[in-house]
């Protein structure tokens, strides 16, 4: 996806629904969080 697409198209999500999500898509998007940038590359982020 183009950045500007991205940046146009993303909002803060501020209602969830009661539905389950799929293992895959969890352990997907913890690989895609690791790759964010952190201070000395500490990389605090617990998920
Ligand atoms: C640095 C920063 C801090 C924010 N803090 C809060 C916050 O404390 N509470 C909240 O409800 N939203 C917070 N927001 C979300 C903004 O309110 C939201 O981005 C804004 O209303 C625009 O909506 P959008 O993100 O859907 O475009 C924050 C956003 C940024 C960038």
């Amino acid at each position: 996806m183009e950045f500007s697409k991205l940046a146009e198209e993303r909002y803060s999500c501020r209602k969830f629904l009661e539905k389950k999500v799929e293992d895959e898509k969890i352990e997907a998007l913890i690989d895609i969080i690791h790759l964010a940038p952190s201070a000395e590359n500490h990389q605090p982020i617990r998920v």
